[in-house]
């Protein structure tokens, strides 16, 4: 195994963004690490060093950085104009994409990040429904606005169903707003729907949280719980959207929201992200349809921008291909297989928990089922396995291994090797520690 190292120049580029970024970063990544370039699944820092990726830019880039298809589709718009806040062909065509897609999209109103999707998908909520508070699971991921930043990676959970503010700015008024749920429990979410029914705006969850799969019948559960209550359901699928099928999380576990925040792939690496659902619900967006007092004003400068929509149609044709999602759950399968295999050689206690197209170990040796199981796992392991393998020449997420079309047999064989190389490495200070009694 080489290690890798770095030069000088990225070195100083790392100072440079110290000095002028807080934290030295643009807040996703820690500091120590500048991309310089990215092809198919694999990815160079500023030193020269190569990776297999499985950040993928945090999840776009499923058919791989560069991919020739989707260079040719924006180099030949970007000569035609880069954004134009009007309607555009591209950004017509690829609604109708989504529409055609994705069970709960009779409707598609763009925007440009996920947090804001899931913002208006809640405010879309709460103006069909005429109440104000949002249930939402404890650990669920639904961007930076304030009410999602509830609950979300809390170090000590408090009592459901009262949330926690993960960060500070967010205005005490608003905790009574939202109300947190344990993931995969359907009873509980029943009993608060029953108890507030009255206030309930809408519950949003990711339907595959972070690395957690639904227990079987929880999702069918919550449609069956909010469908007899009148309360819109809302998947955020900013980050299954495409990835676990064609037609996203819905589509795989086959129960169908009222409403879904789509992102990341459907930009193709370019800024672009959707709220889509029934038109009865997505009404709201058209004062023809429900009036001053029940529009809900939406407005966004790059909304439906032409090369981000390009890039996301040439992602999906390329995602439509016979055998595309086959090939992305095969190396998906092989790596899960494997890396189970070399966590139960070294006998560190772990689980892997995922699905094919995104995955993770959690150094714990009970069942992950929501998200105070993913904090019983040891953190400390998972930071420094993340860190054996970087120097081995694997780029991730802190808890993400994101799956590429892209990826080869040759980066699995290669990723293989590192995590048994890492996973020694591991055991072997394990060994250490527990010789000197820590
Ligand atoms: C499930 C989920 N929802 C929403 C978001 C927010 O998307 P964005 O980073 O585009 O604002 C993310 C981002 O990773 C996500 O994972």
């Amino acid at each position: 195994m080489t290690m890798q190292s770095k030069s000088e120049a990225e070195l100083g580029l790392a100072e440079t963004a110290k000095r002028v970024l807080p934290e030295g970063r643009f807040g996703n990544m820690p500091s120590d690490i500048v991309i310089r370039e990215g092809r198919g699944g694999r990815v160079w820092d500023e030193s020269g060093n190569e990776y297999v990726d499985f950040l993928l830019g945090s999840g776009p880039m499923l058919v791989g950085h560069a991919h020739p298809e989707v260079l040719a589709a924006v180099s030949e718009q970007l000569a035609h104009g880069t954004t134009f806040f009007a309607n555009n062909r591209h950004g017509i065509e690829l609604a109708a994409a989504i529409v055609e897609a994705v069970p709960c999209a009779e409707k598609v109103r763009f925007v440009s990040t996920g947090s804001e999707a899931d913002l208006y998908a809640m405010r879309a909520a709460r103006a069909f429904r005429q109440r104000d508070k949002i249930l939402k699971f404890e650990g669920g991921y639904h961007g930076m606005s304030d009410y999602s930043l509830m609950s979300l990676a809390p170090k000590r959970p408090g009592n459901f169903p009262r949330p926690v503010p993960d960060s500070a700015g967010i205005p005490e008024s608003l905790r009574d707003e939202m109300l947190i749920a344990p993931f995969n429990d359907a009873e509980t979410v029943a009993s608060l729907v029953r108890e507030h029914e009255d206030e309930l705006a809408g519950v949003i969850v990711e339907p595959f949280q972070r690395i957690i799969p639904p227990a079987p019948g929880f999702l069918a559960a919550l449609r069956k719980i909010t469908a007899e209550h009148g309360i819109p359901l809302i998947f955020d699928e900013v980050v299954t959207g495409f990835r676990l099928g064609y037609g996203g999380a819905q589509e795989y576990y086959g129960v169908t929201p009222d409403i879904c925040t789509l992102g990341k792939v459907i930009g193709g690496g370019f800024p672009l992200a959707a709220i889509a659902g029934k038109a009865e619900i997505m009404a709201h967006f058209d004062r023809s349809q429900v009036g001053d007092e029940r529009y809900l004003m939406q407005i966004g400068t790059l909304s439906g921008n032409p090369v981000a929509s390009v890039a996301g149609l040439a992602t999906l044709e390329i995602l439509r291909r016979p055998g595309a999602y086959e090939r992305i759950f095969e190396t998906g399968r092989t790596l899960m297989a494997e890396l189970k295999r070399l966590l139960a050689r070294s006998g560190i206690p772990a689980q892997v928990t995922g699905e094919p197209p995104l995955f993770d170990v959690v150094f714990t040796d009970a069942p992950i089922r929501d998200y105070r199981s993913v904090l019983g796992g040891d953190a400390a392991m998972a930071k420094r396995f993340n860190a054996l393998l970087r120097e081995r020449g694997i780029l991730k997420g802190e808890s993400k291994y994101y799956i590429s079309l892209a990826h080869t047999a040759e980066d699995v064989r290669f990723t293989c090797e590192a995590w048994a190389s890492a996973l020694d490495e591991l055991a072997a200070g394990n060994r250490k520690k527990r010789l000197a009694g820590e």
